[in-house]
């Protein structure tokens, strides 16, 4: 079943909802199930100052939305692309065999919108 950690995120999730004038936006569907996930980056610095995910999913995929605001807030762009799906369930305390395509959707969303940003950036040189 779920971890703690699983249910704790999805009862409260973090850092839901939009960035107005975000720098970055991902938005990735989960061709599993159907599910979508937008991921907003707020970018200074070169590090990600805010982090919002609006989630259309099951309870698995806001609980790792919730969970990668969370680890990608503060770090570095560098260090943020590095976020694996892996480190996203890792950090659930795992999450049932069935689920791991859930969490797939985070890591590539928030991907997205790092590039999204980077994409920006070069355009705007
Ligand atoms: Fe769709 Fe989990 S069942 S993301």
């Amino acid at each position: 079943m779920y971890s703690e950690k699983v249910m704790d995120h999805f009862m409260n999730p973090r850092n839901v909802g939009e960035i107005p004038d975000a720098d970055g936006v991902g938005t990735v569907g989960n061709p599993v199930c159907g599910d979508l996930m937008t991921v907003y980056i707020k970018v200074k610095d070169n590090r990600l100052e805010d982090v919002k995910f609006k989630t259309f999913g099951c309870g698995a995929a806001i609980a790792t939305s919730s969970m990668i605001t969370e680890l990608a807030k503060g770090k570095t762009i560098e260090e943020a692309l590095k976020i694996t799906r892996g480190d996203v369930a890792d950090n659930l305390g795992g999450l049932p065999p069935i689920k791991m395509h859930c969490s797939n959707l985070a890591a590539d969303a928030l991907n997205a919108a790092i590039k999204d940003y980077l994409k920006k950036k070069e355009a705007n040189k």
